[in-house]
């Protein structure tokens, strides 16, 4: 989050608060109510010059009294909401671009779906959900011999439609490149990359893609109780890559995937580039107290699971949340193949969507969010805020016509009618564990060659550039044991802001807290990990600052301060350890916060 004085003196964007456009929908989209706007004012004037008497919405803040470093300490919502500020939407797909700064091997000269003669149609569910078939996701590794076939054959009708057919699997491939590497701007603000990672719209965008995906199989093969597996990572059975799509003769298979990574290899939740040197039995337990931590001590709140606010005219990656980062970011970088020039396909955002094992990746990352909310249904609750329920995306549906679906259309899994099939979640019970004395002895041999036996150097001053593990220590705002109920009221947030990364590099970080002298000895279930950022190369064409991205990682801290016995300390040492893109990302500062 900018701070105050950063977002008074921010220069002024170009916005829009124009009318709907022709093409744009009718009545139940637009005009939405405004909260505190008065009306639309254009921006554009009728020569297409910026209108003078423009202002930047950003720079009016709710609440402008309550906001600065003090009343952050006090509790005061870090995200207050801007006045006037909207949600970000898609605009007509004609005015899609070119995703240009691809990598040279892209070989990918538009990202833009197929054209439509009509305007797009607002979503609707189904009018009489009951009676429409409930789709049951399968577990891909568990799913049978019927399934595979019918699947095989859903994803070979899919690939055998020409792909200029907004249906076609190379057409749905680009849906994820043209929404993450430049090719749209979102409405009203031509200067500004649409991006829908790093941010609150990460998981509801992937939720509309998967939706109308799985709606296209299904029509393809005249079946509408049809549903796309599952790729269970988060248990045991599930860590391998699933067997159907390592069948090379089948549809599902892809060519462009690490070799190093087929079945029967355990996947590695917290991949850093290296292959880990664990046993199976370390893996699955590591990749448990991975999860549990990214579900459970990172995401206590819906702000910190869904991640940043991100709305109209606010630059791109404002900060994704804990699952974002991982498990999400690690898979991705697992499944792409290291010889590729930009470590296609699953690699790299803009060819991720060429492999079919993407969509099962995501049905777990989208399963993920449901049994978020199951696990504390009265806190875990979806976000209420109008600018994240009314953010709109567009795609084209299994007719094929055009469909503009909000966030608030997807919020009720019933009511888009799919579910996940029920399988069990050990990580629930996998807390993270402090790393004892005796492991600290012991283990540091099975940790990466190049973090083993590493102090890290102090920081001397903000910002630094991370070529090598670096230690600063960073004071509390509270250093008293709190009740259970205020810890969750007020939650302790680890912020380390100002990342700067380029986004066509894999960067990965860690950070710890209170590890000691030597944090090589700390595994990836170790309690003193608090979490890691994590870049999955992508490009924007837009952004004014070229290549780099600035985004923000916070990490809640009330369970690792709790287990950590630091509770009662006025400060702790916090250490940022590079492990993908060395010398390749920036921070401009820690600091913790209380967050509501
Ligand atoms: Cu849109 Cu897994 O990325």
């Amino acid at each position: 989050m900018a701070s105050l004085s950063q977002l008074l003196t921010r220069p002024a964007a170009t916005f829009s608060l124009s009318s709907p456009s022709p093409s744009s929908p009718g009545a139940s989209f637009w005009p939405r109510p405004r909260r505190g706007a008065v009306g639309r004012v254009s921006c554009t004037s009728s020569t297409g010059e910026p209108d003078a008497s423009r202002f930047d919405r950003r720079d009016v803040l709710l609440g402008l009294g309550t906001v600065g470093a003090s009343a952050t300490a006090a509790g005061i919502p870090l995200f207050p909401r801007r006045a006037g500020a909207d949600p970000v939407a898609t605009p007509d797909i004609s005015s899609c671009g070119p995703p240009d700064q691809l990598p040279p091997s892209a070989n990918v000269l538009t990202c833009c779906p197929p054209p439509s003669s009509a305007s797009p149609v607002d979503f609707a569910p189904p009018a009489d959900a009951s009676s429409s078939p409930l789709r049951t996701r399968p577990a891909a590794h568990s799913a049978g011999a019927d399934y595979v076939a019918k699947f095989n054959r859903a994803i070979a009708a899919m690939k055998a439609l020409p792909p200029d057919d907004p249906r076609s699997f190379a057409a749905q491939a680009s849906v994820h490149c043209a929404y993450c590497d430049g090719s749209y701007s979102p409405d009203g603000f031509p200067g500004l990359d649409l991006q829908v990672h790093n941010s609150w719209l990460f998981m509801p965008f992937h939720r509309c893609y998967l939706y109308f995906f799985e709606r296209i199989l299904g029509s393809l093969i005249g079946d509408p109780t049809f549903a796309i597996p599952f790729w269970n990572w988060d248990a045991p059975d599930g860590m391998r890559m699933p067997a159907m799509y390592a069948e090379e003769s089948s549809p599902l298979f892809d060519r462009r995937r690490n070799g190093r990574h087929v079945p029967p290899k355990l996947i590695d939740l917290d991949y850093n580039g290296r292959e880990p040197r664990f046993t199976d039995n370390q893996q699955v337990d590591h990749n448990l107290r991975v999860m549990y931590r990214q579900m459970i001590s990172l995401s206590p709140t819906p702000s910190l699971f869904f991640g940043s606010p991100y709305r109209a005219g606010d630059d791109p990656n404002q900060g994704p949340g804990p699952v974002e980062n991982i498990p999400h970011g690690p898979v991705h970088i697992w499944c792409g193949d290291p010889e590729q020039p930009a470590g296609e396909d699953m690699g790299n955002f803009y060819s991720a969507g060429r492999d079919p094992l993407f969509y099962a990746h995501h049905a777990n990352i989208d399963r993920m969010w449901s049994v978020w909310k199951g696990l504390d249904p009265r806190r875990h609750t979806d976000l209420t805020d109008p600018d994240w329920l009314d953010a709109s995306f567009l795609f084209y549906d299994e007719d094929p016509k055009l469909v503009r679906i909000r966030v608030r259309d997807v919020l009720d899994m019933d009511m888009l009618r799919y579910r996940y099939q029920d399988v069990p979640t050990p990580w629930r019970s996998a807390r993270p564990v402090v790393t004892t004395q005796w492991v600290r002895s012991t283990s540091s041999s099975l940790l990466a060659p190049t973090a083993r036996a590493a102090g890290a150097k102090e920081a001397a001053r903000f910002p630094v550039m991370l070529d090598s593990p670096t230690r600063v220590t960073v004071k509390r705002p509270v250093s008293e044991r709190r009740s259970r109920a205020e810890k969750l009221a007020k939650v302790e947030v680890l912020v380390i802001d100002g990342i700067q990364v380029d986004m066509d590099v894999a960067v990965k970080f860690d950070v710890f807290v209170n590890a000691g002298e030597d944090h090589a000895a700390v595994g990836p279930g170790g309690r003193e990990l608090a979490g890691s950022f994590v870049n999955v190369p992508h490009r924007h064409k837009h952004d004014k600052r070229g290549r780099a991205i600035k985004t923000t990682l916070r990490l809640a801290l009330n369970e690792q301060l709790e287990d950590l016995g630091a509770e009662g300390d006025d400060s702790v040492v916090v250490s940022l350890v590079p492990r993908q893109g060395k010398g390749k990302v920036k921070i401009g500062s820690v600091k913790i916060e209380i967050m509501d």
